[in-house]
């Protein structure tokens, strides 16, 4: 064959070769690409938060010099080896209340986290305080983009929707602060998170969930005497965090012999360090009481309470205040509105 009619086949062959590419890629490109894509996590609008947050590293920098710890709730299998829990009586540790901690958690059966949360590899979290400052905040929809979402004590939830949300992961409480029927202001899929301050608060559960006689003695306020929850949404916090919350991030003296009144963190603080455990992104809102002279400043988003209600607290609201402040300047946590 001449170079010439090698030329012309070439010539000839090129548009072809010209077809099939086109060909090829216009349909293999979008399967290509599909699977480029769908390697990648889809981005939901709160996981935007995660990306480059090292939550060890962040934790590291806080230099609480004591690490991390997931695991939020107390087990059946695992507390009769775990000796520091006998070294403290409530609220601290566990000491005397074994027995009592023993009957409720056979009964409750579940210690963990849902698995959809447990699962995800960056966990954004917000904890809503009971704060006025939540108030007209329009919040509602953007609290509900996040995985976790830690509501307080007896927190209303419906009529209060755009401001606060209406997704409540876990809710965490003590029998003085629980309301008898916890369907009312959450989901059905809400964890009841009891927070034990004291031996009584175990007996509260205990009575309830074996329908024992009630003893009312030991309260600072009547606690409900039925309460319709799920049992299988009851957990107990770890009294870890109450103790690390008061020792390492408040810094309060622990020491049991001290005559002063007792002074404990507030469900709070104490939702917010436990946050910091457990998820890469915590941000906060609800935080903060007004200036204590003001009497007449209603202290909550609902109801009536004023600061003179805050008089003869067991908290110490101003030093919280500035510990939080001091969470917030470090990077660790953000508020969502400005911070009172
Ligand atoms: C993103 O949101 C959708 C629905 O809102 C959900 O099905 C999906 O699991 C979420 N993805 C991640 C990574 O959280
Ligand atoms: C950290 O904890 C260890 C052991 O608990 C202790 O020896 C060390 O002094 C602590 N470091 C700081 C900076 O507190
Ligand atoms: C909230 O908004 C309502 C209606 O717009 C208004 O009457 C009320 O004064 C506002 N409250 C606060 C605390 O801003
Ligand atoms: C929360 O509110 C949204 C919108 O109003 C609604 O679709 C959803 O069912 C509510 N969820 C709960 C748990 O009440």
């Amino acid at each position: 064959m001449s170079k010439n009619i090698i030329k012309t086949w070439c010539l000839r062959l090129l548009p072809v070769l010209f077809f099939f590419i086109v060909f090829v890629t216009y349909y293999h490109f979008p399967a290509v690409l599909q699977r480029c894509i769908s390697n990648r996590k889809p981005l939901n609008n709160s996981k935007s938060l995660c990306g480059g947050w090292q939550t060890q590293k962040k934790w590291e920098s806080l230099n609480f010099n004591i690490s991390r710890q997931t695991q939020l709730f107390l087990q059946l299998e695992d507390f009769f080896w775990r000796e520091r829990l006998s070294k403290l009586t409530l609220p601290y540790g566990l000491k005397g209340s074994e027995q009592m901690l023993l009957k409720v958690l056979a009964m409750t059966k579940s210690y963990e986290v849902p698995a959809q949360i447990k699962k995800l590899e960056c966990r954004t979290c917000v904890v809503i305080g009971n704060g006025f400052a939540i108030k007209n905040s329009s919040l509602g929809s953007t609290i509900n983009k996040y995985d976790v979402v830690i509501r307080l004590n007896d927190a209303p939830v419906r009529g209060y929707e755009s401001d606060v949300g209406n997704k409540t992961t876990m809710r965490f409480f003590y029998p003085e602060s629980a309301s008898y029927d916890p369907t009312k202001h959450n989901e059905r899929d809400t964890l009841m998170v009891l927070v034990p301050f004291k031996q009584q608060d175990l007996r509260w559960l205990k009575e309830i969930l074996y329908n024992e006689k009630r003893v009312r003695k030991g309260f600072w306020k009547p606690p409900p005497q039925i309460w319709q929850g799920d049992v299988s949404k009851i957990r107990v916090l770890d009294p870890h965090f109450l103790w690390q919350t008061a020792g390492t991030l408040l810094h309060i003296p622990l020491d049991p012999k001290s005559k002063q009144n007792p002074v404990h963190p507030t469900t709070g603080i104490l939702a917010v360090f436990v946050a910091l455990n457990y998820c890469d992104v915590v941000h906060i809102a609800g935080f903060g009481y007004p200036d204590s002279r003001s009497y007449r400043q209603p202290i909550h988003y609902y109801g009536y309470e004023t600061m003179k209600s805050m008089k003869n607290s067991y908290h110490d609201v101003n030093h919280e205040a500035e510990t939080l402040k001091r969470l917030e300047e470090s990077g660790a946590i953000s508020f969502l509105h400005q911070r009172l």
